[in-house]
This record gives C-alpha cells, sequence and structure tokens, in this order.
C-alpha cells in the first residue's frame, strides 16, 4: 500500500487541558456495588480509566465521577450522595489532563475549525476509504480535518473530499486526498457480499444498498430474470443472484465497471447467474429482446437435473474462482453470449442512471416488434388477455426539485415518461404501481424510483402500421 506523509502539521498541543472532577475513595469490597448502582455516573473520556488506585492505600480505589459534577459535591444526586454517607466514602478533587487522544472527533474538530463554520458530522464510507463533501469554507481546514477523521476512526486508512460535481457519462467524481493512504481500490461489504471497486474509476454509492435491498425483496421473485441496464460494478446483479437465485443480464458501459462487475461475479461465485455486458444501455436492452430469436439457444436441449437420490445426497462442490473465471468471455469481449434458454425473457428492467434514465425509455418504443413471440407470448395469450402482461416491470430513477409534494413529484416523472413516449399512447399516473422517495439526495432535491409496466402500445409501436391504418382510412 502507497502511503503518504500526513499534509497537515496538525499542532496537537492545541488539544491539551485540565479538569477538575471528583474522586470517591471507595473501599475495594465495595467497587462492584459502587459500579453497578452508579455507572453512568462515572467519568467517561476516551483512554482514561475511571478506577485507578489510591496513593500509599491498597484497601481503597478511586472512582473518577463524571466531569458534569465538576467538585461540588452538593451537584451528585440523592442516592449516590446517600450512599456515600452510608458506607463513609470520602470524597476528593482530581486534576485530570487531556489530550488529543482522550477528545471525540467532534471535540477535535471544534478545536481547528472556527466558530461559525459548519462542522462536518460524518463522512460515506467505501471500505476503507471515507469520503467527504467538504463545501467552500470548510475546505480552509481540509487537512486538518481528513487527518482528524483518519486518526479517530481506526477503520479509515484514506480520506477523501468531492470537488466540484459529477458531471461526466460515467458519474465518477473528482477529488482530493486530504490524508493517509493513496491506495482507492477497495473492498466494500454490503450485505454480508463482497464489492471490489476503485472508487477513482467507477461510481459507487453505500447509502444505496438500502434502496438496493427493498427492489429486491420487494419485486424480485425467484425465477425472475433482470436487465439490470447501467449496472456499475454490480451491487443489485450480484445481491440479486446470491440472495434469491436471480438470474441477471448486467450491463454497464464503463470498462472499468465492466472489470470490477466481472471480478465481483467471479468472487462470489454468481457466474452461472449473472451475465456481464459493457454496451450502451439502449443496444443493450434491444440486444436482449432480439435474443429471443437466438435458434441456437432456443434448439439447444434444457439441461436435465440429474435426479438426487437423498440417501446418497453429496454436498455440491463451490466453484473455484479460476472455475468461475472460465465461465466468462475474454474482458476484450463486450457481449457474453446467452447459452440458455432461460435467460431469454427476462421481467424486470433496472434502470438506476437518476440523471437521464427516463430518456433512456426510448429504447423500449418498438423493440418487441422484433421478439420471439414463443418467448415473449405475445400469439398465444388467450382471447381477453392483454399480451402485455408478459412485459417486463420498468424500476427507472430520477431526480426532482419537488420534494416537498409527492403528487407534484408523480406528476414531474409521469410528464416526463410521457414525453418519451407521445408518440405511442403517452403515458398517465394510473399505469405507476409503485413510486419510492429515495432518500433527500441535497435540501433541493429527491431521488425516486417509479415502477411501471412496460405498457404494450410502446412494446409494439410500430409507426408504418400506423401510418398505412390512416391512409386506409382516408
Ligand atoms: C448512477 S450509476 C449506478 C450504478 C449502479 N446501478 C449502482 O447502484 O452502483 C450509473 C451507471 O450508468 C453507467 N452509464 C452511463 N451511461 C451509460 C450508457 N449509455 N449505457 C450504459 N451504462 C451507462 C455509468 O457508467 C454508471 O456506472
Amino acid at each position: 500500500m502507497e502511503s503518504t506523509a500526513p499534509r497537515t502539521t496538525l499542532d496537537k498541543s492545541i488539544f491539551d487541558s485540565t479538569i477538575k472532577i471528583l474522586a470517591a475513595a471507595v473501599p475495594v469490597k465495595l467497587i462492584g456495588k459502587f459500579q453497578g448502582q452508579f455507572k453512568s455516573l462515572l467519568l467517561q473520556i476516551p483512554a482514561i480509566k475511571n478506577v485507578v488506585p489510591v496513593e500509599g492505600d491498597k484497601t481503597l480505589k478511586h472512582l473518577l465521577l463524571d466531569k458534569e459534577f465538576g467538585t461540588d459535591p452538593e451537584s451528585l444526586p440523592d442516592n449516590l450522595k446517600q450512599f456515600i454517607k452510608d458506607n463513609e466514602i470520602k470524597l476528593e478533587e482530581k486534576e485530570i489532563s487531556i489530550g488529543y487522544a482522550n477528545i471525540s472527533c467532534h471535540e477535535a474538530l471544534e478545536k481547528v475549525i472556527p466558530e461559525g463554520v459548519v462542522i462536518p458530522t460524518g463522512f460515506e464510507s467505501v471500505g476503507h476509504i471515507a469520503h467527504m463533501n467538504l463545501n467552500e469554507e470548510q475546505m480552509l481546514y481540509k487537512y486538518d480535518i481528513g487527518q482528524i477523521f483518519l486518526e479517530k476512526n481506526p477503520a479509515i486508512k484514506t480520506v477523501l473530499t468531492k470537488v466540484g460535481h459529477i458531471e461526466n457519462t460515467f458519474r465518477t467524481f473528482n477529488f482530493e486526498v486530504l490524508a493517509g493512504e493513496e491506495t482507492f481500490e477497495t473492498t466494500q461489504n454490503e450485505d454480508g457480499i463482497k464489492f471490489d471497486v476503485d472508487i477513482t474509476k467507477v461510481y459507487w454509492c453505500s447509502r444505496l444498498g438500502q434502496e438496493r435491498s427493498r427492489v429486491i425483496e420487494e419485486f424480485f421473485k425467484p425465477g425472475d430474470v433482470v436487465c439490470d441496464m447501467f449496472c456499475g460494478i454490480g451491487p443489485l446483479s450480484v445481491r440479486a443472484a446470491k440472495d434469491k437465485g436471480i438470474k441477471v443480464l448486467a450491463n454497464d458501459l464503463n470498462p472499468d465497471c465492466y472489470h470490477y462487475l466481472r471480478r465481483n461475479i467471479v468472487q462470489n461465485k454468481v457466474a452461472d447467474l449473472v451475465l456481464p455486458f459493457c454496451m450502451d444501455g439502449r443496444e443493450f436492452v434491444k440486444h436482449c429482446v432480439l435474443e429471443s430469436n437466438n435458434q441456437d439457444v432456443l434448439n439447444k436441449e434444457e439441461e436435465k437435473k440429474e435426479p438426487v437420490d437423498p440417501k446418497n445426497k453429496k454436498k455440491k462442490r463451490a466453484p473455484s474462482q479460476k472455475e468461475e473465471e472460465e465461465k466468462l468471455v475474454p474482458e476484450n469481449e463486450t457481449i457474453t453470449p446467452i447459452k440458455n434458454r432461460s435467460f431469454l425473457h427476462f421481467d424486470h428492467v433496472y434502470m438506476n442512471l437518476p440523471m437521464d434514465a427516463v430518456e433512456f425509455l426510448d429504447a423500449f418504443i418498438g423493440i418487441f416488434n422484433n421478439a420471439n413471440p414463443e418467448i415473449w407470448n405475445k400469439e398465444d395469450k388467450p382471447e381477453g388477455v392483454s399480451k402485455g402482461e408478459g412485459l417486463p416491470l420498468i424500476h427507472v430513477y430520477g431526480f426532482t426539485t419537488e420534494n416537498q409534494d409527492t403528487d407534484k413529484a408523480k406528476e414531474y416523472f409521469t410528464t416526463r415518461i410521457a414525453e418519451v413516449f407521445k408518440d405511442c399512447g403517452g403515458f398517465t399516473e394510473d399505469k405507476i404501481l409503485k413510486f419510492h422517495n429515495n432518500r433527500e439526495v441535497s435540501r433541493v432535491s429527491s431521488m425516486y424510483c417509479v415502477t411501471f409496466r412496460l405498457p404494450e402500445e410502446v412494446a409494439y409501436y410500430n409507426p408504418h402500421k400506423r401510418q398505412k391504418t390512416d391512409e386506409e382510412g382516408e
């Protein structure tokens, strides 16, 4: 690991101070009872013991009392005063030296950041990396802030701050290292699953973990197939496969995402369930639909499962990493061939590119005209049953500043989706099956997930057919 010298010469003597407190000289045999009854009233300062020897008397120990009581015995609660009186315990004044090691992160920050500047309260962590979002004023104290966060959080080895706004296609951020090692590849654990990630090359957001859990729990059923159109390094795809045995077609345009996606598939041993792609999202869904005509796959017999003799049931050996790796196409190939019929019909499309995923919905206009009806059940539905029922559920994300009013937010997304589908039936609010406010992105905007079934008029839209009918009508 690369390590760098601290970027700040934080003068730690500024944290030194002394406080005066009360110490109760308690007979050794009463210490357990005292601690049992008055634990919460004892001094609580990191790295300072609250039971200390009494010089020259082994029959007693000093129990240090909370600093909020100062040195005034009258400020102690009545039940403690009574205990002290009943057991003839002596109270004494004691001076305690406090230094950098004995104060919290917040207390240390309070010392280096002047009044009037907001003290940063937290950071988002990814493996060993903490990343913050310091504002202009806080940036003046950035290296001290970085050093303090680093030293007060033992699991953290690198502290960064984001710089500017995310503006590029791959949604990666510019950053500055504030403290610690300059190693940006790390391993994040989400829901017990390990994800390798280099946060300088790919998008990652730990806070979205809860949202992924929601979608997996609420919508994905065993046997479903998911198209993860903007999958990043695969947090949803790999989790859906690991948690529920869901099959996933996972795609991201960023070659670095593709690299880490493949690593995460291999290390989590889901290569039979998650097929990686590195394509433009629109091309990817079109490809997935067209694959339903892939004769090689259609003609292939489904693998027959050997009947298992319960008496001779052997536990299946988990594949090795090498075996998993061998299931993937070489990394310079960006399309994983579908080899199994069960991947040809997908039930969900997950569109987590909140900046402009809604506009990517145009990819679905008319794409099912070229789908294999045998797989997509277009023709063989009984009379009266909509052929659209086999169409996938779409889970599309977007930001809106209408974050105080759900009705307005819903109207906003309905209008945006209707604009995309304007030539093929538009879009109305009643089509929305779930409208979920994810999290406050900032004070001014929110991220929503809109879930709806792809409308039949969109999926099978054919401009030529309509034109012909119009002409015929004339
Ligand atoms: C907001 S990130 C979400 C990633 C992932 N779903 C997650 O939660 O970590 C959006 C992803 O879309 C990818 N992306 C951007 N434009 C794309 C496109 N045209 N086609 C496919 N992926 C794209 C970016 O590289 C990025 O990884």
